[in-house]
């Protein structure tokens, strides 16, 4: 073996182990508890009919996009639904991107200049942290949450502030004092982005997201809603003012050097939010859901929960080997669920997320806490 592939080798060696090797798993026929599929829309019927009937004279035309937007890959259907997802969530402007990996990358690199400084919260996505990585301006974590800390790091930047946060983590579950943000920002001329991967379809009027269901749409910057969670579908957008939107055109390198997504994956979109606008039920219902579960878990003291609100919810069992072989334990017993090791999480905090959906059911909800409960008596 040459020195390039001992090197790949040893690396891999060496997270086996840290035992943070990965690898891929085969789908399995378990209870989802893990997916972001939040309302069930990927194996929803209704959507797949949608999408199937729908007609538009580029789907019938075209498989690929055959290039990037600026080349040859742009539609008026993109166009289009650009502007009604921003009138959906209350914006004046949107620009689609293929992931919201892609969408966080290239705004984050494209705004970030030397003039601005970023402060970032230290539990957010990676997606952000390669966008800062590409970035000219310096970044400055605060603590999670912590409106405190971020001040007095405000009082103290250089730059024009542009302040990053999600507005339900995807780790905790938890909310972001979005007011208290707004009311900072207006204070030290910030300009605040939030990401709402795990906040639309779940909060707001008809899922239209955290940000719209606390009547912030004017105070904030720009959001960042991705379509492969609540929508079942793939893709994100930005959402932001027609001077963002025109400048991502020109400067956002994860926009301008990719080809478009197909007009299928946009007529997906299309049809998932057209379903979102009138099938209010199931945001309720997941709400039902994972207010259940909370009071279920409750019920047996040695299970510890991280407070959330919302359909995420972590159970900590601390340490990497602990929380695999109590995610194995619940697996066998029929339920997909999945650890969270550090050094993704904070050591410690080491533990089984378990993801709700409006597809789950109360007895399901009884089997697994059932099983959590097994499982930590066993550990
Ligand atoms: C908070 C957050 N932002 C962005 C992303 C990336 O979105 P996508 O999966 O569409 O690339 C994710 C998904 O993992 C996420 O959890």
């Amino acid at each position: 073996m040459s020195a390039f592939e001992n090197r790949l080798k040893a690396s891999l060696d060496k997270r086996k182990e840290q035992g943070l090797y990965r690898t891929l798993k085969a789908p399995n026929n378990l209870i989802d508890f893990c997916s972001n599929d939040y309302l069930g829309f990927s194996r929803s019927e209704e959507l797949k009919q949608r999408i199937s009937q729908f007609s538009v004279d580029d789907y019938q035309r075209l498989n690929g996009s055959t290039g990037s937007r600026l080349i040859s890959g742009n539609y008026a259907f993109a166009e289009q639904l650009e502007k009604e997802i921003a009138q959906f969530h209350g914006v004046e402007a949107g620009l689609i991107f293929n992931s919201g990996y892609d969408a966080n990358v290239g705004l984050i690199s494209a705004i970030a200049r030397k003039t601005e400084t970023v402060f970032y919260d230290e539990l957010i996505h990676a997606s952000v942290h390669d966008g800062m990585r590409m970035a000219q301006a310096e970044c400055i974590p605060f603590k999670h949450n912590d409106v405190t800390d971020l001040e007095a790091k405000l009082q103290r930047a250089d730059g024009n502030p542009l302040i990053v946060i999600e507005s339900v983590y995807s780790m905790d579950g938890d909310f972001a004092p979005l007011n208290e943000l707004v009311k900072l920002c207006s204070k030290y001329d910030a300009r605040l982005i939030v990401d709402e991967a795990h906040a639309v379809g779940v909060f707001g009027e008809n899922g239209a997201g955290r940000v719209v269901e606390l009547g912030l749409e004017k105070d904030v910057y720009a959001r960042v809603v991705t379509f492969g969670k609540a929508l079942g579908c793939h893709g994100a957008i930005v959402l932001g003012d027609e001077l963002l939107r025109d400048y991502l055109i020109n400067f956002a390198r994860s926009f301008v050097y990719t080809t478009a997504m197909p007009i299928h994956g946009l007529i997906s979109i299309k049809c998932a939010y057209d379903i979102l606008s009138y099938k209010k039920d199931n945001k309720f219902k997941i709400s039902n859901l994972y207010s259940y579960f909370k009071q279920k878990v409750k019920t047996i003291p040695e299970l510890s929960l991280i407070e959330s609100d919302s359909q995420i919810q972590s159970v900590i069992v601390s340490g990497n080997d602990r929380a695999r072989q109590f995610a194995a334990q619940v697996q066998a017993d029929g339920f997909d669920v999945k650890p969270l090791v550090s050094p993704t999480v904070p050591a410690g905090t080491e533990r089984i997320r378990v993801c709700i959906h409006s597809f789950n059911t109360k007895e399901e909800i009884d089997g697994l806490v059932n099983s959590l409960a097994k499982a930590i008596y066993n550990l």
